[in-house]
């Protein structure tokens, strides 16, 4: 048994959510702004940073309660944490265990910040973006993101 399994688990385990493991130490903060979870639904979010971990040395874990995420909300964790591990926790059982892919596209996640883009417009139209090397890019007007794609996301 690991020095870190020998004591009392720092954030207690859950019994109906999402456990997104094996972030990187200090990304816990940019994660919860790019799923736009900020507590408000009411949700139990467990935060923990610098935890301990035998594989990574020191690693961030989030756990959200009541909540599986989306494949839209995984496609746009990729974006800037395509190490993350994702745990579906039914009955405090993980029933999926799954690593974050990198997609090529993420689609009706995240806003276009070009006003007269089309996705903008009274149309319905889903908003596509192509994910390059850094960043994503608006298949329809073509406008580039770098940063800040926390700013994107629909709420
Ligand atoms: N977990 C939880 N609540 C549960 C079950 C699991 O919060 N009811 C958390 C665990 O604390 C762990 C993660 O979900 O951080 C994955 O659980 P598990 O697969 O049991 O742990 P490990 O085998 O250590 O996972 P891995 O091999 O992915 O590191
Ligand atoms: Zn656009």
């Amino acid at each position: 048994m690991s020095d870190a399994d020998n004591h009392q688990l720092r954030v207690s385990k859950i019994r109906n959510g999402t456990v997104i493991d094996h972030l990187t130490a200090g990304q816990a903060l940019n994660v919860l702004a790019i799923l736009g979870i900020d507590g408000s639904s009411g949700d139990t979010v467990s935060v923990g940073m610098n935890v301990p971990s035998d594989r990574l040395g020191a690693k961030d874990i989030l756990k959200v309660e009541g909540r599986e995420l989306t494949a839209a909300e995984v496609d746009v964790l990729s974006l800037i944490a395509p190490d993350a591990t994702i745990n579906i926790v039914r009955e405090y059982d993980v029933i999926d265990k799954h690593r974050v892919e990198r997609t090529d596209e993420v689609t009706g996640v995240l806003t276009c910040p070009n006003p007269p883009c089309i996705t903008n417009g009274d149309e319905p139209v889903r908003t596509r973006f192509q994910v390059l090397d850094a960043g994503v890019r608006c298949v329809y007007c073509g406008t580039i993101v770098h940063e800040d794609l926390a700013t994107l996301i629909n709420t």
